[in-house]
C-alpha cells in the first residue's frame, strides 16, 4: 500500500489520533520480529554512507529526531526503517500529561506543522527501563540519543537540578545525551540558552556525567548573533555539540495556533542558524542539523551549511515510513 493512501487516511483524522495510531500500528509490527527483521533487511544503508562521531559508528547520518518517539517505545521499528540514529525524548524527571489537547496541528500545503506539546511523557524512570530492556535484546541498535527537559513546574533557580537528575536516571544506557534548552512550550525553558544558566547547568552536568558519554545542546532557530556567538562560546568549552534546531515561535500567514512551527517553512532559517553556528565553533565541534528535512537534497543542504549529522521529524509525518531507506539510498547514488 503506498503512503499517499494511508496519508489521506490518517490526515483526515485528528493529527495526535494519527500519530498515536501510527506508533500502536508500529508497535505491533514490531512485535513480530520477522518482520522487523525484513524490513530491517530492506532497508539496509549503503556501507558508502556510514561516518564516525564521537567515536561513535553511524550506519547513516540521517536519524530521527526527538519528539516522535517521546517515550522510548519504537526503536526496534526506527532502527529496522533505516533511521541511523534514534533520538528519545523529551523526558523529564516527573511523568506530565502535556498541554489540553488538541495541541498539534498540520498546515499540508506548507508541508508544515505547529505543536505545543509541553513535554507529554512517561518521565524518566519509565523510559529509562525501557531503554534497559531495549540494550537487553537482540534487536538492532543504532546510536541512541536521549533527550532530557525540565517539568513544567519546574522554576528557573531548580531547572540544573532537575535536569541532572532526569539525566541520571534516563540517560545511563544512552550513547549520546541531549539537554533541550529550546522548546518553546515549557515557560522559561528557552531561558536556559542565556550564557549564565547555560553555564551553571553544563557545570552541575559535568558532575553527573556518565564517563565521557557525549553531552549536547538543542537550541532554538530563533536567537541573533550575539546569542548564538554566546551559546557557542559556551558549548564549545562544556559541551560535545549542538542540534541546530528545535520548532520556531515565526508564523506564517494563515497560522494562529500557539506552539512550534517545524516543517517546510523551517528549512531556510534552521540551516541559516546552523551555517552561522558552524562558523562561530570551528570545523572539528560536532553540529546536528534538524529542520523542514524531507528529501536526500534537504539533507545535502544541512551538510552543506555544517552538519555532520542530520534529523528529521515533520519531513516523517509527510513522507512516510520509507523516509530514511529512501534518502539513503539517494545519497549513496552520489
Ligand atoms: C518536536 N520537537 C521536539 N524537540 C525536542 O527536543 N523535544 C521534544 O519533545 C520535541 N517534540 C516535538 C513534537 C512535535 C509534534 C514536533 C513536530 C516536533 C522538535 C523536533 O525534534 C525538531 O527539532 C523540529 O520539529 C524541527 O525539525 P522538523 O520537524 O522540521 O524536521
Amino acid at each position: 500500500m503506498s503512503y499517499g493512501f494511508v496519508r489521506r487516511l490518517l490526515f483526515r483524522m485528528d493529527a495526535e489520533e494519527a500519530h498515536d495510531f501510527a506508533v500502536e500500528y508500529m508497535q505491533r509490527l514490531q512485535a513480530i520480529g520477522i518482520v522487523t527483521r525484513g524490513i530491517a533487511r530492506a532497508t539496509r544503508p549503503d556501507e558508502a554512507l556510514a561516518r564516525t562521531v564521537w567515536g561513535l559508528r553511524f550506519r547513516s547520518p540521517f536519524g530521527i529526531a526527538a519528539g516522535f518517539d517521546k517515550n522510548a517505545r519504537l526503536m526496534p521499528m526506527l532502527a529496522a526503517l533505516g533511521f541511523g540514529f534514534i533520538e528519545v525524548g523529551t523526558v523529564t524527571l516527573e511523568p506530565q500529561e502535556g498541554n489540553p489537547r488538541p495541541r498539534l496541528f498540520r498546515y499540508p500545503e506548507a508541508k508544515a506543522v505547529i505543536n505545543r506539546m509541553g513535554f507529554n511523557n512517561d518521565g524518566a524512570r519509565v523510559v529509562a527501563s525501557r531503554i534497559e530492556r531495549w540494550r537487553e535484546s537482540a534487536d538492532l541498535q543504532p546510536p541512541l540519543f536521549v533527550n532530557v527537559g525540565k517539568n513544567r513546574d519546574v522554576p528557573l533557580a531548580a531547572a540544573a537540578d532537575s535536569y541532572a537528575s532526569c539525566y541520571s536516571i534516563v540517560a545511563k544506557h544512552a550513547d549520546v545525551a541531549v539537554l533541550n534548552l529550546s522548546s518553546p512550550n515549557t515557560p522559561s525553558l528557552r531561558d536556559l540558552q542565556k550564557p549564565e544558566h547555560l553555564e551553571k547547568l553544563l557545570a552541575t552536568m559535568a558532575s553527573v556525567r556518565f564517563g565521557r558519554q557525549p553531552l549536547l545542546v538543542k537550541i532554538a532557530p530563533d536567537l541573533d548573533d550575539t546569542q548564538l556567538a554566546e551559546i557557542c562560546a559556551v558549548c564549545t568549552n562544556f559541551a560535545d555539540g549542538i542540534i541546530c534546531t528545535n520548532t520556531t515561535v515565526d508564523r506564517l500567514p494563515g497560522m494562529n495556533e500557539a506552539g512550534g512551527l517545524s516543517g517546510r517553512p523551517l528549512l531556510s532559517k534552521s540551516s541559516s542558524v546552523l551555517a552561522r553556528v558552524r562558523k562561530l565553533v570551528g570545523p572539528a565541534f560536532p553540529l546536528v542539523g534538524v529542520g523542514g528535512v524531507f528529501t536526500a537534497a534537504d539533507v545535502r543542504t544541512k551538510f552543506e551549511a555544517g552538519a555532520d549529522l542530520v534529523q528529521s521529524y515533520t519531513g516523517f509525518i509527510y513522507e512516510g515510513p520509507w523516509m530514511a531507506a529512501r534518502i539513503a539510498r539517494e545519497l549513496a547514488r552520489n
